[in-house]
């Protein structure tokens, strides 16, 4: 229960499903997490469940973030060098789904939000990481991506973009920053147990949405949903120096959806 002794995590999107999953975890096992996200009522009901871990190893701090405001990530990011002087890891996790509905209807302020949010935000946190991850000598950088980062599904196509764009931002990423010591992936979690499923399910059907989450599940080799836990489990491997040698690459945990060919 020490894979991440010592080490200083920064996790955004952390109030929400995966994000928090990921906190708890990394808490565990020993780390100093911070935990940034731009809700902040969310925040402080994650910070009451971090405070339930009694048995935990490391530390926690709460620190209200917008991922798509260059100012609020480099203050966060400045707060964390006062206090630690380190960043070991940086989950860049916080995204948003965007709306479901065909191209030509799409709004186009709402395609930019989803950008903004999701490779933008990806994008200045990276940035505002890096200096200090140069200045000592290594660090794992771990985006969230999706399985719809390597694959696409109809009416989502500003995610599907911002998604496939983080593999691209990883891989370039991963190449500069290789003689630093610094590690860049990307995960692509299938579909998981979080709020912002719950939220996509009433949306999409909303006079029977645990009926549309059991259709999904179905579809899946697995035939279920992830837990969030068992993606923060991923995000665990790369983050630990288990992953030492793992840089520029794409790890699933999609329950085998994108292994799949359509049956006949
Ligand atoms: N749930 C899934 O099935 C699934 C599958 C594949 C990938 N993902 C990705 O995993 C990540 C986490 O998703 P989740 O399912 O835990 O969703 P979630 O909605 O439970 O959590 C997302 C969190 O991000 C925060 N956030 C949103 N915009 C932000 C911003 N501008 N600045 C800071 N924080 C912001 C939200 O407040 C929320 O707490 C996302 O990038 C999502 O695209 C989720």
């Amino acid at each position: 229960m020490s894979r991440l002794l010592n080490k200083v995590a920064f996790i955004t999107g952390a109030a929400g499903g995966i994000g928090l999953a990921a906190a708890k975890l990394f808490l565990q096992e020993g780390a100093s997490v911070i935990m940034a996200d731009r809700d902040a009522d969310l925040l402080e009901d994650a910070r009451a469940s971090m405070e339930e871990l009694t048995s935990a190893e490391g530390s926690f701090n709460i620190v209200k973030t917008d991922v798509t405001s260059q100012q609020e990530i480099e203050q966060t990011v400045a707060h964390i060098q006062r206090k630690f002087n380190r960043i070991d890891i940086a989950v860049l996790n916080a995204g948003i789904p965007g709306a479901n509905m065909p191209l030509e209807d799409y709004p186009v302020e709402l395609f930019d939000q989803v950008m903004a949010v999701n490779m933008r935000g990806v994008w200045l946190g990276m940035r505002a990481v890096i200096p200090l991850m140069k200045q000592q000598q290594g660090g794992s950088i771990i985006m969230t991506s999706s399985i719809q980062g390597l694959s696409a599904l109809p009416g989502t196509t500003a995610y599907t973009t911002s998604k496939h764009a983080l593999v691209g931002m990883m891989k370039g990423a991963a190449l500069e920053l290789a003689e630093f010591g610094i590690r860049v992936n990307a995960i692509h979690p299938g579909y998981v147990e979080t709020p912002m499923m719950e939220a996509i399910h009433h949306a999409v059907v909303p006079d029977a949405p645990e009926k549309f989450q059991a259709s999904i599940a179905s579809s899946v080799p697995m035939g279920r949903y992830a837990k969030a836990d068992e993606i923060a489990r991923l995000m665990l491997f790369l983050a630990s120096d288990e992953s030492s040698y793992s840089t520029g690459s794409s790890f699933l945990a999609d329950g085998g959806i994108l292994a799949a060919l359509p049956t006949f």
